[in-house]
């Protein structure tokens, strides 16, 4: 990827309804309440549990910054109508599988295909910017991001057999999915 004509520090993606921006010290509420959810906490196992306000505020004010300015990603805030409804972002992870993406939406904001919308959106700035591939990988019991994955344009190319680690130490299968700027 050339990031070499962006600012990463202040790079925003805009969709037909999301704005994908930088955190702001203002969402620590928002994200605070949103990862409370079960089903976050379940899918998203690599999110802090307990989700507590200093967890919270470290996210937005210094972790999600630093990984922006340090140039070893994207996190985003989506943002639709104003209000955040979920988080997603580009890890520009080295390796054959190319950068990750990855999301989660708030109860608040779902069943409005807000997380398909921000990935494509996401796949579009990243293999615009020369990745060759972009890859997600989602636990192939979660049909719900199963389904998003498949509306944001990804093929899926295969299972990662006991890719994924849980939170009680035992681990299950990661479905691989990707796109190519030829898609
Ligand atoms: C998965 C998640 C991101 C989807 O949020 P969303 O963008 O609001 O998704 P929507 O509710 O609009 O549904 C998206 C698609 O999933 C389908 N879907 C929703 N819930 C589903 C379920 N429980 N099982 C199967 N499919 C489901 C919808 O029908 C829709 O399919 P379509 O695009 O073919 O119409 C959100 O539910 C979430 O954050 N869940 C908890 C954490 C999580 O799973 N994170 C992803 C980790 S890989």
């Amino acid at each position: 990827m050339d990031l070499s004509a962006i600012d990463l520090t202040t790079e925003v993606v805009r969709t037909q309804r999301l704005v994908l921006r930088p955190y702001r010290p203002d969402d620590e509420e928002l994200v605070l309440r949103a990862c409370q959810d079960p089903d976050i906490q379940y899918w998203n196992t690599v999110i802090p549990s307990p989700y507590t306000r200093a967890v919270a505020r470290e996210w937005v004010c210094e972790l999600a910054p630093r990984e922006r300015a340090e140039g070893r990603g994207m996190p985003v805030a989506v943002e639709a109508g104003g209000e955040l409804v979920g988080s997603s972002g580009v890890e520009f992870t080295a390796g054959v599988l190319g950068p990750a993406i990855g999301y989660w939406i708030a109860p608040w904001g779902r069943g409005h295909g807000y997380a398909a919308e921000a990935a494509h959106a996401l796949a579009e700035w990243a293999l615009g910017l020369g990745a060759p591939r972009v890859h997600l990988v989602a636990d192939v019991r979660n049909g719900a991001s199963l389904a998003v994955a498949r509306r944001a344009g990804f093929t899926q190319e295969g299972v990662l057999r006991s890719g994924l680690a849980y939170r009680d130490g035992s681990r299950g299968d990661a479905a691989l999915f990707s796109r190519l700027p030829t898609d």
